[in-house]
C-alpha cells in the first residue's frame, strides 16, 4: 500500500483501465495488481457498498451475530467481514477469483478459511451447501465481473432460514446486467426458493468514474430470506 493517498483522477484512470478487460481472467489479472492498493483507491471513491449491506442484513438478522457463519463470496481484500465485525459477525469463509486480493484477505486475519475460485467457472464445494447463516456478495455482481447466474448458488449456500445480501450498481453501463439479475432473483423466487426482504435504492452509491457519468452513481442492495 502506498502511504500517499490516490488522488480521485488517478483512481478514475486505474479503473478506466479495466474496462478493455474482455475475459474474466483478463479482470482477475487486473485486481491481482490492485490488490495492495484497493481498499486506499476505494476509500478515494466514496465505496460504502460494505456499509451499506451490513447495515440491512443487520437490520433483519434476528440470531446471534456471533454465532453466524457468514460466506464472502468475491471477498476481495476483506472489506465486507471487516465491517461485519464491527457489527458482532465473528465467523467468515470467503471466495474470491483474485489469489492477490485472497491473499489480502488472509492478512486481515478475519478468515477462517479462503478458497480461490472462478464464480462462473469452477463450482463452490459441494459440502458447503445450506451450511451459511448469511451469504454475502457485495462489489462484483456487475458487467464484466460475476456472472448471474452465481445468484442460483448463493441462496443454495444459504441455510434455511439463511439471508442472502447482495449489490450491484444502478448506474447507465450496468443497467442491462441489472435487468437480468434481476429477472433471474425473481425467478427463483417463483421457484419457491427464496422470499424477497427488502431492496434498498441508493442515490449516493459510490463517485462515478466513467467518461459520461459526474458525481455519484445510484446503486441497490438486495436482501433475500432462504425457504
Ligand atoms: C470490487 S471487488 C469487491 C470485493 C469486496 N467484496 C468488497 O466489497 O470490497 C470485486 C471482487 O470480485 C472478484 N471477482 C470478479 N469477478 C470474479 C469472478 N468471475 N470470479 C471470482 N471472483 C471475481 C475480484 O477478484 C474482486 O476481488
Amino acid at each position: 500500500m502506498s502511504s500517499v493517498p490516490n488522488t480521485f483522477e488517478n483512481v478514475k484512470a486505474v479503473i478506466l483501465s479495466a474496462h478493455k478487460n474482455s475475459t474474466a481472467r483478463d479482470k482477475i489479472s487486473f485486481y491481482n495488481s490492485w490488490a495492495k492498493n484497493y481498499e486506499q483507491d476505494l476509500a478515494v471513491l466514496d465505496y460504502r457498498a460494505p456499509i451499506l449491506a451490513t447495515s440491512r442484513i443487520s437490520s433483519h438478522f434476528s440470531g446471534a451475530p456471533e454465532a453466524a457463519v457468514v460466506l464472502d463470496v468475491a471477498c476481495g481484500t476483506g472489506l465486507m467481514a471487516k465491517q461485519m465485525k464491527k457489527n458482532g459477525y465473528e465467523h467468515f469463509v470467503g471466495v474470491d477469483g483474485s489469489e492477490a486480493m485472497l491473499e489480502m484477505a488472509r492478512q486481515s486475519g478475519l478468515y477462517e478459511d479462503l478458497k480461490q475460485c472462478m464464480l462462473g467457472e469452477d463450482p463452490l464445494p459441494g459440502k458447503w451447501a445450506g451450511s451459511f447463516d448469511v451469504v454475502v456478495i457485495v462489489g462484483a455482481l456487475s458487467v464484466g465481473q460475476v456472472p448471474v447466474e452465481v445468484a442460483r448458488d448463493l441462496c443454495k449456500f444459504a441455510k434455511p432460514g439463511g439471508y442472502i445480501c447482495m449489490t450491484t450498481r444502478s448506474n447507465r453501463d450496468n443497467l442491462q446486467y441489472k435487468a437480468s439479475l434481476e429477472g433471474l432473483l425473481g425467478q427463483l423466487e417463483e421457484e419457491g426458493l427464496w422470499t424477497r426482504v427488502e431492496v434498498t435504492e441508493v442515490q449516493q452509491w459510490e463517485r462515478a468514474v466513467s467518461e459520461h457519468e459526474d458525481g455519484y452513481i445510484p446503486g441497490v442492495v438486495y436482501l433475500y430470506k432462504k425457504l
